[in-house]
């Protein structure tokens, strides 16, 4: 199934390293990232789901619960987990997927519907794409999508960035600009009027054009 920005998460029952979930009950009222790896005791992911291991307290402080995925079973997660946090000095708290069915990599188009088999004797090259991260908002939602190649980390400061945009966005009729960081000036969106401007920002906006009129982060 082809998944667009806004169309709803699927949603799916799945083995976690921290017991059976619903995906849409797990999320709750919040925000919810879910990002995949191919394989368990794969560099390029170890060296990820470390880095999401030490920076989870900025998400939770926004929110927003974080779920890794694998296309191997919960048991090896479990052993891997020991190898991230030997190696990449933070342990794994957020759940981890065991997607040894490939129910969720297919149900999130990650991998072809009609991929026979399951996780064994698959290798990370032929699990490719699963490398992805879904942004799902309190509507259940998916707010953003993002695909890397098998031999790219993510970059995983930039969806908290995106986060920080998504959540002022959604608050306030603003968008923020090219490589935008939290508490810098925003953008006024169109539909906001030069008079409804005034009245919502009575410190005073910038107007460089009729059309890009920027003002303090509101908030
Ligand atoms: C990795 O996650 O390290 C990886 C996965 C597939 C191909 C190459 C590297």
């Amino acid at each position: 199934m082809s998944l667009r920005i806004n169309d709803i998460a699927p949603n799916f029952t799945a083995e976690t390293t921290q017991g059976t979930i619903d995906f849409h009950q797990w999320i709750g009222d919040g925000w919810a990232i879910l990002f995949s790896h191919p394989k368990d005791f794969t560099p390029v992911c170890t060296t990820e789901l470390g880095y999401m291991a030490r920076i989870e307290p900025e998400f939770t402080k926004r929110n927003c619960k974080l779920i890794g995925l694998s296309v191997d079973p919960v048991e090896q997660h479990s052993a891997w987990a020991k190898d991230i946090e030997e190696t990449q000095g933070a342990a794994v708290k957020y759940p981890m997927i065991g997607d040894k069915d490939l129910t969720v990599a297919k149900l999130y188009n990650m991998l072809p519907a009609d991929e026979p088999g399951s996780a064994e004797g698959r290798t990370a090259a032929n699990n490719a794409t699963v490398r992805s991260v879904f942004i799902v908002g309190p509507d259940k939602r998916i707010k953003l999508m993002l695909t890397y190649p098998m031999t790219t980390g993510r970059n995983f400061d930039e969806i908290l960035r995106v986060l920080d945009s998504m959540q002022l966005t959604s608050k306030y009729k603003v968008a923020t600009p090219v490589n935008w960081k939290h508490g810098e000036d925003v953008i006024i969106v169109a539909a906001v009027s030069d008079d409804e401007a005034k009245k919502t920002y009575p410190a005073g906006f910038k107007t460089i054009k009729p059309y890009l009129r920027t003002v303090k982060q509101p908030g």
